[in-house]
């Protein structure tokens, strides 16, 4: 009775030191790959309002819109470790208030199997550009940068930004027609 319960137990030990042994050989083995890619990216429409924004403060504030083209291939960061992808393109640059501004503009993620070669043209990003303040007008350096998270099947791997950039520039002056 003693030995059987004993017996039960080493198995048991055994069997989830030889899972946890698999689980991080399959992490030791996608942790040094490298996941860096190329991405290209352009501007195609590039606008700014001038808008009160109900959200915050009641404050006209500046909303930029724009189109993009994103070409990329991230077919190269599929491995047998990685469940699915969770890109982001985000927009980076400086005003007055604050010393670095980082907007989400887009995402989109892709799972596994699914088509990894993206090449998409004029598109519209997903959320909303709202500056803070009155950052976007006549600024000159707006930088698009696409990254992702790797969603792995074991580990933890990092934010990756993919190499390209894109920087453009708003007009130097407002929009006021809808679009
Ligand atoms: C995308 O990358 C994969 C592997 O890195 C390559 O085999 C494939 O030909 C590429 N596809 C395109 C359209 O460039
Ligand atoms: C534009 O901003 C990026 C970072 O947001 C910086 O790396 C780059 O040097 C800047 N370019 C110019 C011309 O100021």
């Amino acid at each position: 009775m003693h030995s059987i319960l004993q017996r039960g137990n080493s198995i048991l030990a055994y069997a989830l030191s030889v899972l946890a042994c698999l689980t991080f050989i399959c992490f030791a083995s996608t942790v040094l790959l490298n996941y860096v890619t190329d991405a290209k990216m352009n501007t195609v429409k590039v606008v700014v309002k001038n808008v009160p924004d109900y959200s915050a403060s009641r404050e006209r504030n500046d909303l930029g819109f724009l189109t993009f083209d994103l070409t990329t291939n991230l077919t190269g960061l599929f491995n047998w470790n990685v469940k699915q992808l969770f890109l982001y393109l985000t927009a980076e640059y400086k005003t007055e208030n604050n010393e670095l501004n980082q907007v989400v503009l887009w995402d989109k993620i892709i799972l596994r199997g699914e088509n990894a070669v993206l090449d998409f043209k004029n598109m519209n990003t997903k959320y909303y550009f709202w500056d803070d303040g009155n950052g976007l007008i006549a600024n000159k350096n707006i930088t698009l940068t696409l990254s992702y998270n790797i969603i792995p099947n074991a580990g933890l791997l990092p934010n990756i930004f993919a190499k390209g950039r894109h920087s453009f520039k708003f007009p130097m002056e407002y929009t006021t027609t809808r679009m």
